[in-house]
């Protein structure tokens, strides 16, 4: 572990919401007036008010842990970046969602799904935002680790992440991210685990799996797809779209608990095909 200092992406110019929301609040408090606070519950009522500020901690606390998480790794990983601003390959810009990241409670919550020996699988996150899920992954002993990202100031910032992360307990240190639009992915010929956590709207969705689909009919392999997806309900037609196929199994999965590092709690299905069931 080192303990190096990552520009923040305010300093290279990445809009990140995430950061300041405590502040913001405050400065609009201090703008006001201090009966501020009332007139909006008078305003929006005592339930959405207290919801409000519910989610605002929350926000406000997971970002605290992911910025903690970052500091001890010396990586840069926590924040929510908006893609308006980006360097973006590709004609998908307006169909992808902001790089916000999987929480570390969350991913090794969902990697309890899938079986301890992955040596022989590669772990491919679409869309791979800041690198936090693949540094993630390196914890458990995949043969190699892909993240795919289309925003080039992402990928830069992952690729500096890859090189400064370091953990005595890393199984995988194989590990990359290819800069290009996801629709346009060669999946590798190894067995798969393929992780989305929301990163796109569903006809992008359509093409990825599509690809995805043909790569695992002319080269049968072991697949496991995650899809994890949170505010966008993305699940209501992830679902629907991988048993579509006709290709994988859904596994009976736990619901996923409330973690305190994660802004949201995300609702995810795991899908798996198993090439020597389909010989
Ligand atoms: C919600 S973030 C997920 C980040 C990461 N997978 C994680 O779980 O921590 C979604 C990411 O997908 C990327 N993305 C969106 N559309 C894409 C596309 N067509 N090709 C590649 N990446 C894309 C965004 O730039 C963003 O970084």
């Amino acid at each position: 572990m080192t303990d190096i200092e990552m520009p923040r992406p305010e300093r290279i110019g990445l809009e990140d919401r995430s950061s300041g929301r405590l502040g913001r609040a405050l400065s609009h408090i201090r703008q006001r007036g201090l009966l501020e606070p009332v007139r909006l519950v008078r305003r929006h009522g005592l339930g959405a008010s207290l919801g409000f500020v519910r989610r605002n901690v929350r926000h406000i606390l997971a970002d605290h842990l992911a910025r903690k998480w970052d500091r001890r790794y010396g990586v840069d990983t926590a924040g929510s970046i908006q893609l308006d601003a980006l360097d973006v390959v590709g004609p998908h810009r307006g169909k992808g969602n902001e790089a916000v990241c999987t929480s570390p409670r969350t991913f090794d919550f969902i990697m309890r799904s899938l079986p301890r020996d992955l040596r022989d699988y590669a772990f491919i996150d679409i869309g791979s935002g800041k690198s936090r899920t693949l540094l993630l992954a390196s914890l458990y002993p995949f043969s190699t680790i892909i993240g795919v990202e289309f925003a080039r100031e992402l990928v830069e910032i992952a690729r500096d992440n890859i090189r400064h992360f370091s953990d005595p307990s890393q199984k995988c240190r194989s590990l990359s991210v290819v800069e290009g639009d996801a629709a346009a992915y060669e999946f590798p010929e190894a067995p798969l685990v393929v992780y989305f956590y929301n990163p796109f709207s569903k006809d992008v969705f359509d093409i990825v799996l599509k690809n995805l689909v043909s790569s695992l009919e002319q080269q049968p392999r072991d697949c496991f797809v995650i899809y994890g997806s949170s505010s966008h309900r993305a699940i209501d037609w992830a679902r629907p779209a991988i048993r579509s196929t006709g290709m994988f199994t859904e596994l009976p999965v736990p619901p996923m608990p409330r973690f305190l590092d994660a802004v949201r709690t995300i609702d995810y299905a795991v899908f798996r095909i198993q090439a020597a069931s389909r010989r």
